[in-house]
């Protein structure tokens, strides 16, 4: 039950019998009441009138909350920008922001009212895409950020050959099952328990507490379960827990706000779409010298998480490429939109896609596999392993892994059946690629990294195990209670995974970065181990043995000569006041950044992957089939393999789903109009790949101690799915005879497939 067993997910049979309890499973406190929001209809414009009288009249509404209606802060912009009002107070700035709440009996009754509103704007200019903006003269919701390292400049303008281009790279709604809710319980001198889908418990609390004006303490959350977060919940909860609790704090009830599909993708923001400008210098065997990029965000109208996000798409500008002059710069522009969150990547996939565009460019420049360019400007082990922020790489793996996955996929033989199938072809074409990927591991805001748990041993042996991580589906808790079960050598369901509340560990970072099992393993572990010292010392004292004579075997103690059930040991331990309570913690060692600098080392270590994807293309429509996958990802010693095979498959469909059919499409009057799955494509289960070969790197020698030498697996494996966009590319370059590079966009949906096409045939 301990550590690098292939244990099944532990709610894995409650998901698929509809038992596992969300927030709308939970019962109904007695006269709970329902919101729902009332969402601006212009993309910019100032509130010239609101009027409510009708919504006030409806069947079953109790109460209308607008901006005056905020006893505290009207802020919840996370990073302390103050730009990002819970309700538009008189300006509005996208289409879909929130302006009212109505609070009903039911939340039928409650949705009916809200469109009895009428709302007169004056309405202003916006903007809404940023490729007509100059990234260099766009208004900014975020300070941007600059990598440099070598004079990029000198590099490329000495560089035999040179190009530069643009691309448009699409975002991505999070289409989490369980849509965002909470449900809030007024207490006690009118306190507050919120129940929210949320990634990050503290921020919530801290949200709703500044909304009401009162102390932390007068603020607990707590979430058991997520149907999904993909970076979703990381700060999109906290409007939905501000309002709630303010009107169950107002009118003595509880309140549940769980809006519906529409209006959630309206109103909550998305993956940070980018157009990105590179400039690269090279020579005539596609060796890089030089780099130039910019990297455009549209942001939405406030900063929410996009200096982070867009920070750390620069970060990964390199992917796993040493760059020997490099400068990158990023635009977090302002947009009349949503404003634009953390997803699963963490804007790093966007980064990564810039880079290997470049490298595309520079195979079809040179004639190349680009294969052969990728690996030609990999990292090296020894030297030429400086990245732009001047961290040097010292655990690359990607040659090994690129090496194993060419080999076990096969690669050189079917890029020459392809070439085959192609010649005798005449409209279906097949395209292959193999890409690698390099993720940071750790925030990038160093202070994020340190966690807390609490471990109770009762007295029959049996374990409460606490933790400030959430669980979204990724099995962040079945990894720590494996960590605890492995530290005392109990079985597994001797430890009760419990809900995640800010009242039993407090001041969490949000579960995100990938570093959940890292960071709260960890400090699980931590606990363990305080407790199991104790159990240590009690018994070597009690049984007159030295301390290392004391030995933790599967569900028993050796002291000395004789074995003792754990829970007997247990129970005798606290006949003798011994404390079985520990709060634990960790911090990740050696991390810094300096972001005016733009230097430091702010990941501890990196995690590795590469995929060979093949497809097939009907160039008379664009539609298209992703025949063969191939994965080698790299997990360290796996905490369980079960569980990271499911994120690297999950990890590159979902990558799939953003490079290929999810397209998100605002019309001339800033409305997204595609905010339901009628007309928002996320993969099916029949879009998987035909064949589907996942292996985990699973090598002992993860180069720093992290909890049991395993590496975060959350988030790198979905920037596998770059592969498909190359196959893709690959696919539509057979029709010019692989001469011009495709220059695909992303989404490459079948149009835009199609287009492609149609260009290459008739510039060839
Ligand atoms: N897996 C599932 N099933 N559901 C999710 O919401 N979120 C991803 C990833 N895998 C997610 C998931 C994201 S964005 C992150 S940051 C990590 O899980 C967070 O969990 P971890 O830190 O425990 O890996
Ligand atoms: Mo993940 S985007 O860091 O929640």
């Amino acid at each position: 039950g301990g550590v690098a067993t292939g244990q099944r997910h532990d709610s894995a049979h409650k998901h698929v019998t509809g038992t596992a309890i969300y927030i709308d499973d939970m019962p109904e406190p007695e006269g709970l009441l329902h919101g729902c929001l009332g969402l601006s209809t212009v993309a910019h414009g100032r509130i010239t009138r609101l009027d409510l009288s009708e919504v006030r009249k409806a069947p079953g509404v109790v109460d209308v909350l607008t901006a005056k209606d905020i006893p505290g802060e009207n802020d919840i912009s996370p990073t302390g920008r103050h730009d990002e009002p819970v309700l538009a107070d008189g300006l509005c700035e996208f289409h879909g922001q929130p302006i009212f709440c109505v609070i009903a009996t039911t939340r039928e009754a409650a949705r009916r009212a809200t469109r009895l509103a009428r709302v007169d704007y004056e309405e202003l200019p916006f903007i809404v895409d940023v490729a007509g903006v100059n990234p260099k003269k766009g208004k900014l919701v975020t300070p941007p950020l600059t990598l440099s390292r070598g004079d990029a400049k000198a590099a490329i303008r000495n560089a035999p050959k040179r190009l530069k281009g643009r691309m448009a790279l699409g975002g991505q709604d999070h289409f989490y099952l369980e849509g965002q809710i909470a449900l809030a319980v007024p207490g006690e001198d009118h306190d507050v328990t919120v129940y929210s889908s949320t990634q990050h418990p503290s921020e919530v609390q801290h949200m709703v507490a500044h909304a009401l004006g009162v102390p932390n303490h007068a603020v607990t959350v707590e979430i058991r379960r997520m149907g999904g977060g993909f970076g979703g919940k990381e700060t999109q909860g906290n409007q939905f827990a501000a309002l709630a609790a303010i009107a169950a704090k107002k009118h003595g009830r509880a309140v549940k706000i769980r809006p519906d599909r529409d209006d959630d993708m309206i109103a909550t923001g998305k993956r940070h779409d980018f157009v990105i400008d590179y400039e690269v210098g090279f020579d005539e065997d596609g060796s890089i010298h030089g780099v130039d990029f910019m990297f455009a965000a549209r942001c939405g109208f406030s900063s929410d998480l996009s200096g982070p996000v867009t920070d750390r798409a620069l970060f990964h500008c390199d992917n796993t490429y040493f760059w020997p002059a490099v400068h990158a710069k990023s635009a977090p522009l302002y947009t009349n939109t949503v404003s634009n969150t953390a997803f699963r990547g963490f804007g790093g996939p966007q980064g990564m896609v810039g880079a290997e565009r470049v490298i595309e460019e520079v195979a079809f420049a040179t004639g190349k596999d680009p294969l052969e360019i990728r690996k030609l400007n990999f990292y090296g082990v020894d030297d030429r392993n400086v990245t732009p922020y001047h961290q040097t790489v010292e655990d690359n793996i990607i040659g090994r892994i690129v090496a194993e996955l060419e080999e076990s996929a096969d690669y050189a033989r079917r890029r020459r059946t392809i070439a085959a199938f192609n010649a005798n072809s005449r409209f279906v074409k097949r395209g292959i690629a193999l890409t690698p990927v390099k993720f940071g591991i750790s925030f990038t805001a160093t202070h994020f990294n340190q966690a807390g748990a609490l471990v109770h041993v009762y007295t029959d042996g049996s374990v409460h195990l606490n933790h400030g991580g959430t669980e979204m589906g990724q099995g962040l808790y079945l990894k720590v209670a494996q960590v605890v079960a492995e530290e005392f050598q109990i079985d597994l369901d001797q430890v009760k995974i419990t809900a995640t509340t800010t009242g039993k560990v407090p001041n969490t970072s949000a579960t995100a970065a990938s570093s959940g099992s890292d960071l709260n393993g960890m400090a699980a572990q931590n606990a363990a181990r305080q407790i199991k010292d104790r159990l240590t010392d009690f018994a070597a004292q009690t049984y007159q043995v030295p301390r290392d004579q004391v030995v933790f075997l599967p569900n028993r103690v050796r002291v000395g000569n004789q074995e003792i059930a754990f829970a007997d040991i247990v129970k005798q331990a606290y006949m003798a006041r011994i404390q079985l309570s520990a709060a634990g913690f960790y911090k990740t060692p050696k991390i810094h950044w300096n972001r005016d600098k733009g230097a430091g080392r702010p990941f501890y270590y990196f995690a590795y992957g590469a995929a060979c994807s093949e497809v097939s293309i009907d160039t008379l429509t664009g539609e298209y089939v992703v025949e063969r996958a191939d994965i080698l990802h790299d997990a360290g010693r796996s905490l369980n393999r079960a569980i990271d095979l499911g994120q690297v498959e999950g990890g590159y469909i979902q990558g799939m789903g953003w490079l290929t059919t999810e397209e998100l499409w605002w019309d001339d009057k800033g409305r997204l109009r595609t905010h339901a799955p009628s007309t928002y494509k996320i993969p099916l289960a029949s879009d998987r790949p035909k064949i589907f070969n996942v292996r985990l790197a699973d090598w002992p020698e993860a180069a720093e101690p992290t909890v049991h030498r395993s590496k975060a697996v959350g988030e790198p494996p979905f920037p596998l799915a770059i592969s498909v966009l190359h196959a893709l590319s690959d696919a539509v370059a057979s029709v010019a005879g692989h001469t011009i590079c495709p220059r695909l966009d992303a989404p490459a949906t079948p149009e835009r497939v199609l287009m492609a096409v149609e260009r290459l045939k008739a510039e060839a």
